[in-house]
């Protein structure tokens, strides 16, 4: 099982350039053309192993990010916990 808190601090620190990651960070990203995490998290295909399928290949437009299991383990775990918030 992923540690939500430590996934939201890791999605906070590497995702935020292109992700709206949480609902009070301020600024979208520099290139907010990514998914909101939260929409992300409300897209009914999107389950957790869509995600870690995701996560294990490389990133449009980042081919370098790709996340260990552990770091996948945890942001899954934190973009779950914001399903069917308002
Ligand atoms: C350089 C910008 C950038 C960064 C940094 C970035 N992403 Fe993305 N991400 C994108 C873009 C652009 C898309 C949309 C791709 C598409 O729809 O084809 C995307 C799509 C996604 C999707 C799939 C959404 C969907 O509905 O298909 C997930 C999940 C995701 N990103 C997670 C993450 C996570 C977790 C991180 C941090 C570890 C991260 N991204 C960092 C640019 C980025």
């Amino acid at each position: 099982m992923g540690d939500p808190i430590a996934g939201r601090a890791f999605a906070l620190e590497v995702c935020t350039p292109c992700h709206r990651v949480a609902t009070d960070q301020l600024s979208p990203g520099r290139f907010a053309v990514a998914p909101d995490f939260r929409a992300i998290a409300n897209t009914r295909a999107m389950t957790e192993t869509a995600l870690h399928a995701f996560l294990s290949t490389s990133h449009p437009s980042m081919p370098n990010l790709i996340l260990s299991q552990h770091e996948q383990d945890d942001v899954i775990a934190y973009i779950v916990s914001l399903r069917h918030q308002p």
